[in-house]
């Protein structure tokens, strides 16, 4: 007996301030629509296992793997994308510093870090070090050795307490 395919869902999806009627396949993850489906390839494609964190974004301000998370679920959250990170000043703080330091190498790794690091600074605008480190222990990058990423983070959090 011939397979029938599995039906679309379409659903509102709320991401970087828009909503819009995206349909997808109801196994897809977050990270699949994304990119796939909306188009926003910048959250980054890697382990697929939870593990290197490359594949973060915001959901209602928290950071989440979206390639262990379904769609599906989303309707109606506040889902934020490396692609919503800058606003109409130009490039955040954080992204401004990691520019300057050269925290960004191949910057495969760079947008989970951005949003692991923007939730942290929203809920922590005077984090020190360690909780930094703490807090981004879920990212994972090949490149830097993560001293200029820790850097950029505490520079964009004087700056942001600056205003
Ligand atoms: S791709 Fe999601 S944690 Fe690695
Ligand atoms: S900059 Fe290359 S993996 Fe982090």
């Amino acid at each position: 007996m011939k397979k029938t395919a599995p039906a679309k869902v379409t659903l509102p999806l709320r991401v970087n301030g828009e909503t819009q009627e995206v349909s997808f396949l109801p196994h897809r993850t977050l990270l699949e629509v994304l990119r796939e489906d909306m188009g926003l390839t910048g959250t980054k494609h890697g382990c697929e296992l939870g593990e290197c964190g490359t594949c973060t974004v915001l959901v209602d301000g928290e950071p989440v793997l979206s390639c262990l998370a379904l769609a599906l679920e989303f309707e109606g959250r506040e889902i934020t994308t490396v692609e919503g990170l800058a606003g109409p000043q130009g490039p955040h703080p954080l992204q401004r510093r990691f520019a300057e330091l050269n925290a960004a190498q191949c910057g495969y790794c760079t947008p989970g870090f951005l949003l692991a690091a923007k939730s942290l600074l929203d809920r922590e605008p005077a984090a020190d070090r360690e909780t930094i480190r703490k807090e981004l222990s879920g990212n994972l990058c090949r490149c830097t050795g993560y001293l200029k990423i820790f850097e950029a983070v505490e520079l964009a959090a004087e700056d942001l307490r600056r205003g």
